[in-house]
């Protein structure tokens, strides 16, 4: 049992939470080999090797090394023996697929080129085994590329690209194999092999698509259940670390369309300023559901009647005009919806998020 890469769920925190349990059921699988897709590097190397610790996935990478070192972060090939054939499996990933971690821009890590580096392990691999699968997380055109500039690659297993080989396809010596994302189908292939060089004479391929069709299997059905469970309770309790518990449960926020109609000139500043596309960035990176951002790039998340996921609350996406002046049922005309205001800014714009705050420069740029 084979998997091209990519195991790993977006860089959020619900997903990571997710990919803990996807790690876990791919684990007891009993997976041969795995190669290393730059997904697998969201939540960074040492998630990574604390998976392979616990569950004994067998993640296998030739050309992903520490920058600093220059080692490889993970074994450089594997054998396994099935009725007597030694398979090599190698994963190389290829350049353009960009490794970002959750918590660092820079993952430290350094993809060397997939051609030089199959050139230099597969004469040594060949020692050792009969036939030689590539696990390439490469994409399309550059698992083209790679198998036809480096000889001697039996089969491949293309990841990266979500392609659908639903026949046998055969390139120079070479039979592509691939099977789409998510868990959605399941590949076969059986081999026919020449016992007398363990090379691979012919082969069926079979795409079995995993849809109602195909019955859950009851145990794993139950721990999908139970998984889900704990998901909901996971979220509840990151949700129930920023209680809504601040403001009246008598005041709504109106959102700042209601503002529109009596400050037309302070909606404009509004709508040019970043405060009315503030959830769009943390949407941007993946985070528009943790509690920790929508804290200071929605309106009222902490208080009675302000932003939630569900309706009508979600419209008070973006840090609105009531964000700063507070409920809008409370409209005040005697200066004290000012200086609420004024006094607002450093709840969000503290020293970790917005080292550069100054009032006076800052209000600058939103002025109205
Ligand atoms: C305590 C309030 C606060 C929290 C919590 C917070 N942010 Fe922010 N964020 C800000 C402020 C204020 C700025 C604007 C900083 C500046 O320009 O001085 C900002 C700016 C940003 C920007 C840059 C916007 C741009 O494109 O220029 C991004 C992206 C961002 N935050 C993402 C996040 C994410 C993701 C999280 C959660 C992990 C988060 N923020 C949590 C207050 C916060
Ligand atoms: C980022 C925080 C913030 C947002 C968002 C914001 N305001 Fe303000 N607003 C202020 C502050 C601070 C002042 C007071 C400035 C001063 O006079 O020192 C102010 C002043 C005002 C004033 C008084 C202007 C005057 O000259 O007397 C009005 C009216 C007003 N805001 C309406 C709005 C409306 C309507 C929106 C939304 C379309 C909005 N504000 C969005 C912070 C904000
Ligand atoms: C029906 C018209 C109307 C609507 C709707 C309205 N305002 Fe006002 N607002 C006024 C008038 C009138 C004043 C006083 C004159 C002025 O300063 O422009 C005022 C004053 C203000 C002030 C200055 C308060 C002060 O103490 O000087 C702020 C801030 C403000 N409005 C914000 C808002 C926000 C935010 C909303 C939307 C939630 C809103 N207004 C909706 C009519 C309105
Ligand atoms: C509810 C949280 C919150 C409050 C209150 C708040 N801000 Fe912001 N502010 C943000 C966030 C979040 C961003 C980043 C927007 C984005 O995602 O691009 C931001 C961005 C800005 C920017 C743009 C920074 C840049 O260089 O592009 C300015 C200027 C700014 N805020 C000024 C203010 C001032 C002045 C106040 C107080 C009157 C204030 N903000 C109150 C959350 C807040």
């Amino acid at each position: 049992m084979l998997d091209g890469g990519d195991l790993m769920g977006k860089r959020n925190k619900n997903d990571q939470h997710q990919t803990r349990f996807l790690c876990e059921v791919t684990g007891d699988f009993g997976y041969d080999g795995i190669g290393l897709g730059e997904a697998d590097l969201n939540y960074g190397l040492d998630f990574l090797k604390e998976m392979i610790q616990k569950y004994d996935l067998p993640y296998t990478s030739a050309n992903v090394v520490d920058r600093k070192t220059g080692e490889l972060i993970l074994p450089e090939y594997l054998v396994v023996e099935k009725n007597g054939i030694k398979f090599g499996l190698v994963s190389v990933l290829g350049t353009r697929h960009k490794i970002i971690t959750m918590t660092n821009t820079d993952s430290g890590l350094e993809v060397k080129d997939p051609v030089t580096t199959l050139r230099d392990v597969l004469p040594r691999m060949r020692k050792e085994v009969d036939t030689i699968v590539l696990l390439g997380h490469l994409g399309q055109g550059d698992t083209d590329t790679v198998v036809r500039e480096v000889k001697g690659i039996d089969i491949c297993i293309m990841g990266h690209t979500h392609r659908i080989l639903k026949s046998e396809r055969i390139v120079e010596d070479t039979i592509f194999l691939a099977a789409p994302h998510e868990g959605r189908y399941a590949g076969r292939a059986d081999l026919f092999i020449d016992d007398t060089n363990g090379k691979v004479m012919a082969v069926e391929v079979e795409l079995t698509s995993l849809d109602e069709a195909v019955e859950d299997e009851p145990e794993m059905a139950l721990r999908v259940e139970g998984y889900k469970a704990s998901f909901e309770e996971y979220k509840l309790a990151k949700r129930a670390a920023f209680p809504r518990d601040l403001g009246s449960e008598k005041e709504s926020y109106l959102g700042s369309r209601s503002c529109k109609g009596c400050h037309e000139d302070t909606w404009a500043a509004y709508t040019e300023s970043s405060h009315s596309n503030a959830t769009s960035s943390i949407r941007a990176k993946g985070q528009a559901k943790e509690p920790e951002c929508i804290l200071c790039h929605t309106t009222g998340y902490r208080y009675k009647n302000g932003y939630a996921e569900e309706r009508p609350f979600n419209q008070l996406s973006n840090v609105q005009c009531e964000a700063c002046h507070g409920y809008g049922t409370e409209h005040a005309r005697d200066g004290k919806w000012l200086a609420q205001a004024q006094d607002s800014c450093v709840t969000c714009h503290d020293k970790e998020n917005s080292p550069e705050f100054d009032y006076a420069t800052y209000w600058e740029k939103i002025k109205h």
